[in-house]
């Protein structure tokens, strides 16, 4: 059966290996996953104690329109309830956007390398990618504004960036915003936002009123724990909000994950405490690179792309024999290069020793 053209030249998504996976395929009986940015101190006890699955009804679908949820989330923010779109993680809603806004004769314009999904789904809906290569690992958002034209639709802005973890400082954001015409829609996706210190975070609300084509993407799935769940939306002015509703199935957050995101948002301190633990941990890893000598891009996140001294995927299996699981800069756009997970306290001690043996192993010439 023939489906779009386009699709002969896609792969479905490559995730990072499972943990059962590592344990079958190398034998090993524990594995610390530091490949997904997930939160290594689980999610908020509030989500537990407020979900009593007995009471759920699940024989009922849910309410596709998320009053509760969308009432608070806009509470919280301080926006009207229909500035806001609810997605199945925020990956729906960059499939939400390109549905909406892309297809053949139009462009659409983001870095790279960046979080990949951008361009998949642009090229799933025929549109021209313009992708502007990185500077050190950072958004170049002048050689992007130059890429507009009258075909452009979407321009994508990663903040924190996937895999550096750099961001992009609001002065800059504005200077951007100022070259972009009004009805091109900017997406600044903020999956890792809740990670940045308050002093580097957008100033959401202003950005809103002053730029009706911005649009923001957030996610429960990182510093919130829940990614199993597939919480994510987006924050816009209400007409684009609506667009995007209308792409939107019906039903595509569950109840459960509707009802246990609520509460999640109910525990500012569960967060204050990764957000804290996560920053302690990720400055003692990072001494210790410097030790090592390592190099690592800055990161306003909880990973780290780090900088190898042998090739990413031999390092990545280094560690995977050991029982860590890593993401290849390979894959990402960045040769030599692993993107580490901040993970837990005793597990990063763990980690320092594996790869100060990798560089003893290489100082010895074991591995090349
Ligand atoms: C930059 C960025 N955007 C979006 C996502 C998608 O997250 P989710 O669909 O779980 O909300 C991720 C996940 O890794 C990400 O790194």
């Amino acid at each position: 059966m023939l489906g779009k053209r386009v699709l002969n030249d896609l792969s479905a998504y490559q995730q990072g290996m499972q943990i059962s996976e590592v344990k079958r395929n190398y034998n090993l009986d524990r594995i610390v996953k530091l490949s997904s940015n997930e939160n290594p101190y689980g999610f908020s006890d509030k989500v537990k104690e407020d979900l009593k699955i007995d009471e759920q009804p699940f024989e009922l679908y849910p309410d596709g329109y998320a009053y509760d949820l969308r009432t608070k989330v806009a509470n919280k923010l301080t926006v009207g309830p229909d500035q806001l779109v609810f997605g199945s993680g925020s990956d729906e809603i960059i499939t939400f956007i390109c549905r909406a806004y892309l297809y053949e004769g139009t462009n659409t314009i983001m870095a790279t390398p960046t979080f990949s999904q951008y361009k998949h789904h642009a090229l799933i809906e025929g549109a021209e990618v313009r992708e502007v290569p990185t500077v050190n690992g950072k958004h170049d958002l002048a050689n992007m504004a130059k890429q507009i034209d009258e075909q452009t639709k979407v321009v994508w802005l990663c903040s924190p960036d996937n895999p550096t973890g750099e961001i992009i400082q609001q002065n800059a954001l504005e200077l951007f915003m100022e070259q972009c015409p009004n009805d091109v829609l900017v997406i600044l996706d903020e999956a890792y936002y809740e990670y940045v210190p308050y002093s580097f975070q957008l100033n959401l609300h202003e950005s809103l009123e002053k730029y009706p084509n911005l649009v923001v993407l957030r996610t429960f799935s990182k510093i919130y724990g829940l990614a199993g769940l597939r919480v994510g939306y987006g924050i816009s002015s209400e007409v684009i909000a609506e667009k995007l509703n209308v792409v939107r199935g019906p039903f595509n957050t569950t109840s459960l994950a509707q009802r246990a995101v609520q509460s999640a948002l109910d525990d500012d301190e569960f967060i204050a405490n990764t957000k804290k633990l996560n920053l302690e941990v990720k400055n003692t890893f990072k001494a210790f690179l410097d030790e090592l000598n390592w190099g690592y891009y800055e990161s306003f996140t909880n990973f780290l792309l780090v900088k190898t001294p042998i090739d990413a995927d031999k390092t990545t299996h280094y560690l995977l024999e050991r029982g860590f699981i890593v993401r290849s800069g390979n894959a990402l756009g960045y040769p030599n290069t692993v993107r580490i997970t901040i993970g837990l306290e005793q597990d990063m001690k763990e980690l320092q020793l594996v790869l100060r043996q990798l560089q003893k192993d290489v100082d010895e010439e074991v591995i090349k």
